[in-house]
């Protein structure tokens, strides 16, 4: 099992390419479930999440090309032979859940595991559920899946969701653009993954209005077909490399960010003493000369801050000059690199939901333990300015959604490495 090693070394300089989005691409797959005709994706990131993504089409019979070095993918679901998303699949990527939608609208049927729950949560899907039941499904829980059935199609319908759930509004949507009549989807998730989901389907003919707001009314078609579709940056890893030049200082430009995936976020980097300038190729971010100011973040769906940068925000944090907290309202365990950058000599308190950090002026290098994709590229992070090696052990969770991250910042010069153990 690979591990990484970062000593922590002097400012960083230079420039790293952003990938397309992982949770927007795995959603688009999908969506190639909902027509006979060839969907192409491009500017697809290589990750170990989209390898595994495709395992599951192609047991439900959906060809795939890995084109141009695996940067295009070119995805056929002419022939779907099978209905069913396994366990020994699903239980790999909770995302590959997402079949459902198109599954059910695309063939009035669907047998898919449940994902169960993972590192940082439950990660209930009720209101995945409760959607399909209302635009007219049949659902059964047997097993460990979930049965769903609509043998004269679906009905458009109104769909109240009792949380912003990114999941759930992207299910829904996939599920109702082949519905007879209006389907509306209120209090949707507005994160970019998920307009960018819905520019897809209409990309391939669907009708949808109001996508990247709370509210989406979707017109049912009979049919949908081909398209070709970019992949939008990764505002994720985007917003990770924007902290490493403010943990090891000096100034490195985003190849392909911008500002409008990442507004709060951003807000609350210029707080904590980044300057950050958009470029003609991205977003260029520069450590301020003064010490990093601590600042109170509490997570929320889009545009709110992003929970998948709350681990990050926290390593910097522990550089802060005084004391902060993070609220963390999404997920119910998403803590878990706070005892690892406490092996560092970092000063974090969990209580419940609320980290408290107090910053300190020098962390050391350990050998640490990657828990969950977020929680890994947080320890990397505090690594690049801890006195001595740091050691992070069970790199693939974060393989899964960082492409190359080692070169990457080598590239801008880090003093990182891969050992494959
Ligand atoms: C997506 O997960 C992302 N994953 C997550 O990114 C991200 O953290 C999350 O959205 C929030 O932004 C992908 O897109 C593949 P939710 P998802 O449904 O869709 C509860 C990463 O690091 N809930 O918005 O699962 C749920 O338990 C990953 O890249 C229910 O209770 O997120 C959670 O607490 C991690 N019932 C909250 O809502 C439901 O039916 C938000 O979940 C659905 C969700």
């Amino acid at each position: 099992m690979d591990s990484i090693l970062v000593r922590g070394n002097g400012p960083l300089s230079g420039a790293i390419p952003i990938a397309g989005a992982k949770n927007t691409v795995l959603k688009l797959m999908c969506a190639a479930l909902l027509t006979d005709e060839p969907l192409t994706l491009t500017n697809v990131p290589r990750l170990a999440d989209i390898r595994t993504l495709s395992d599951v089409l192609v047991s439900l019979g959906c060809e795939i090309a890995e084109l141009s070095g695996g940067r295009v993918l070119a995805l056929n679901a002419g022939e779907l032979t099978s209905c069913k998303a396994d366990y020994d699949l699903v239980r790999k990527l909770r995302a590959s859940f997402n079949v459902l939608g198109p599954l059910i609208g695309r063939t009035g049927q669907a047998i898919v595991s449940m994902p169960g729950g993972c590192a940082i949560g439950a990660r209930a899907v009720d209101m995945h559920i409760d959607a399909l039941e209302r635009l007219g499904a049949k659902v059964e829980l047997k097993d460990g899946y979930v049965h769903a059935s609509a043998p004269q199609g679906l009905k458009g319908t109104e769909i109240p969701l009792r949380f912003a759930s990114v999941g759930a509004t992207e299910n829904a949507l996939t599920a109702a653009v082949l519905a007879k009549g209006t389907t509306v989807i209120k209090n949707a998730a507005r994160e970019p993954d998920t307009k960018a989901l819905a520019d897809c389907l209409i990309a391939m003919g669907a009708q949808i209005e109001g996508a990247g707001t709370s509210e989406i009314v979707i017109q049912g078609v009979d049919a949908l077909h081909g398209a070709t579709q970019g992949v939008i940056p990764d505002r994720i890893e985007l917003g990770t490399f924007m902290i490493a030049p403010m943990i090891a200082g000096g100034s490195i430009e985003l190849l392909g960010g911008r500002l409008d995936l990442i507004p709060s976020f951003a807000e609350k980097m210029q707080e904590a003493g980044a300057i950050i300038e958009e470029t003609p190729a991205g977003l260029k971010v520069t450590r301020g000369d003064g010490p990093i100011t601590p600042v109170n973040v509490s997570t929320a769906p889009f545009p709110g801050f992003p929970t998948d940068l709350q681990a990050q925000f926290m390593a910097m944090m522990c550089f802060a000059e005084g004391t902060c907290t993070l609220e963390e309202t999404i997920f119910e365990n998403r803590f878990m690199h706070a005892p690892e950058l406490l092996r560092m000599g970092a000063k974090v308190e969990v209580q419940g939901g609320t980290a408290r950090v107090t910053g300190v002026s020098e962390m050391t290098g350990a050998p640490v333990m990657a828990t969950d994709l977020r929680a890994s590229v947080s320890l990397i992070l505090a690594g690049l300015r801890s006195k001595g090696e740091t050691t992070v052990n069970r790199v693939y969770h974060l393989d899964r959604g960082y492409e190359r991250i080692e070169e990457k910042l080598s590239a801008v010069g880090a003093d990182i490495e891969r050992v494959k153990n």
